[in-house]
């Protein structure tokens, strides 16, 4: 049998999570906003690159949240996001409304699903959903650290020189500035990271990833990260999906 991800909010977020889900063969698809022609717009397209790319999967799009029925993930994207020079604090009054109402959707239409809170702040959202749904506490998930950390590879990869993928490390905390930096459970390929970087450069490498959606939100002015966003909720789709028993920074 097929898995089944619904994506509520087809924004870039939300569609670009559909093209990593496609990508990797994950599941079928469901994108739902209330916009119901960019969603269908979106998952017709996505669809057709299928031929291509070489997966075959269902992907339909709509305003129809009875669509998601079924669905094993429930992803939550929509909200509005950061303009530049606000914090992701500033979303909550516009969000939770927001999240509360997909939240009363997914109760009725996909009540056995896993949900996954990427929209801002994503913290607060995260425990909002969870508090709205009823669901137990394994089955809302806030997506934040997988990207925290994975900005903070990135930076420690480019300063040292090495490939990305040998640098494991571990963040906690809130999504972003409030973000833990674990540089005792930083390695490269095992080797200790404080025997590649001085305590000062880490620091501003800790600092950068901190503020690492700001720096994207000042750089496109109108809306934030998508790309890294979307990579990391799909990682914890895929995690969940073949029940990888991976350790991730999680809300
Ligand atoms: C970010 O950090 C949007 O919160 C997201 O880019």
């Amino acid at each position: 049998m097929r898995k089944k991800v619904s994506i509520i909010g087809a924004g870039f977020v939300g569609s670009t999570c559909a093209h990593w889900i496609a990508s990797k063969e994950l599941a079928d698809v469901v994108l739902i906003d209330i916009f119901g022609g960019v969603a269908k717009g979106k998952a017709l397209d996505l669809l057709q690159a299928g031929p291509v790319e070489g997966y075959d999967l269902s992907i339909t799009g709509g305003d129809d949240f009875a669509a998601m029925a079924g669905s094993d993930i429930v992803i939550l994207t929509s909200g509005a996001p950061r303009k530049p020079g606000m914090t992701r604090e500033d979303l909550v009054a516009v969000n939770a409304d927001i999240t509360a109402s997909n939240i009363e959707k997914i109760k009725e239409f996909a009540p056995n699903s896993i949900v996954l809170i990427v929209n801002n702040p994503m913290d607060t959202m995260a425990t909002l959903a969870w508090k709205v749904s009823g669901f137990p506490k394994n089955r809302v998930i806030g997506q934040g650290g997988v990207l925290d950390t994975a900005r903070y590879r990135t930076f420690l990869a480019q300063e040292i020189g090495c490939s990305v993928e040998d640098i494991q490390a571990m963040l906690l905390g809130g999504h972003g500035d409030e973000m833990v930096p674990l540089p005792s459970y930083t390695t490269v390929a095992g080797i200790p990271i404080t025997h590649f970087i001085p305590e000062d450069k880490l620091s501003a490498i800790v600092e950068r990833a901190k503020k690492g959606g700001a720096e994207i939100v000042a750089l496109l002015e109108k809306g934030s990260a998508y790309y890294a966003p979307a990579a990391a909720t799909v990682q914890m789709v895929e995690a969940i999906l073949k029940d990888k028993k991976r350790i991730l920074p999680c809300s």
